[in-house]
């Protein structure tokens, strides 16, 4: 009952971007499980996500969208708030990385990888927000950072994600501070090499030359992400906002 009244999210409206695989299928069936509707907005399929979440006796429901698309991003939460009556959470968690060196990249791929990971997360949020702010609703946004936003990961070189990553982390501090008085509160989170399909499509030898730098000496489960997530969303963080929680095995200490 206490952690109840701390952490649950009986008859919150939750949305979560990419929520079709990895990190944001876990994360919606997570959220369902402590009690809030799930929306998945995911430019690929998400019907086994909601299957799943509707196996364990939730609610969720998928709206194919792209985050790059502003149009299509504010015509899925405003058919969500139709549906559902509110908007309450948003996990804004799609993203893409790319492994290249620098002179390989075009200007192309960079612009591709920072308009999903940040103009993608921004458009997200800032269309959250309006609808919190119309709805007068101190919703909670939980932006999807990485350790990457500050740190520079070996030996593969990927900075169209680092500087991405970097950019959410500011944005979300930006945005905290902004709208801090309207009770909506912004925080990003900064997972280290999380087992999930991103992941999982990186050569075996890469996978194996992080091993040795992962004071934890392996990758994080994207459960073990679950806890973070659950505090930053429900009242139990109320007082914080603009913060980058970290939960990467150590990594960003060496
Ligand atoms: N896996 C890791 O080690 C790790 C570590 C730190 C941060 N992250 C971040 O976590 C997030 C999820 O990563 P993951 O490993 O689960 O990746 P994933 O590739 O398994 O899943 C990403 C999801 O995002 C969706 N997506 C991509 N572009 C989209 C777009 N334009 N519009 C809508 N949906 C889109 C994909 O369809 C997919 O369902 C990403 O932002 C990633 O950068 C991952």
């Amino acid at each position: 009952m206490y952690l109840e009244s701390l952490f649950g999210l009986e008859g919150k409206v939750a949305v979560v971007t990419g929520g079709g695989r990895g990190i944001g299928q876990v994360v919606a069936r997570g959220l369902a499980k402590a009690g809030a509707e799930i929306a998945i907005l995911c430019r690929s399929g998400a019907d086994e996500t909601v299957s799943l979440i509707e196996a364990d006796g939730g609610k969720a429901c998928f709206l194919k969208t792209d985050v790059t698309k502003e149009e299509e991003v504010e015509k899925a939460m405003r058919a969500i708030v139709d549906r559902s009556g509110s908007l309450d959470i948003v996990f804004n968690n799609a993203g893409v990385c790319m492994h290249q060196d620098t002179m390989d990249a075009t200007v192309e791929e960079f612009r591709e990888v920072v308009d999903i990971n940040l103009t993608g997360e921004f458009i997200v949020a800032r269309t959250a927000i309006r609808i919190m702010l119309e709805r007068k609703t101190k919703g909670s946004i939980i932006n999807m950072a990485s350790m990457s936003g500050s740190i520079v990961n070996v030996p593969q070189w990927q900075v169209s994600y680092n500087a991405s990553k970097a950019g959410v982390i500011h944005m979300t501090r930006s945005l905290a501070a902004e709208f801090a008085k309207t009770g909506i509160r912004v925080n990003s989170l900064s997972p280290g090499y999380i087992a999930t399909p991103m992941s999982a499509d990186t050569p075996k030898e890469l996978r194996d030359a992080w091993m040795p730098l992962i004071p934890m000496h392996r990758m994080g489960d994207p459960e073990e992400l679950m806890p973070a997530i659950l505090y930053l969303a429900s009242g139990a963080a109320g007082y914080t906002s603009g913060s980058d929680v970290i939960v990467d095995g150590a990594y960003t200490c060496i």
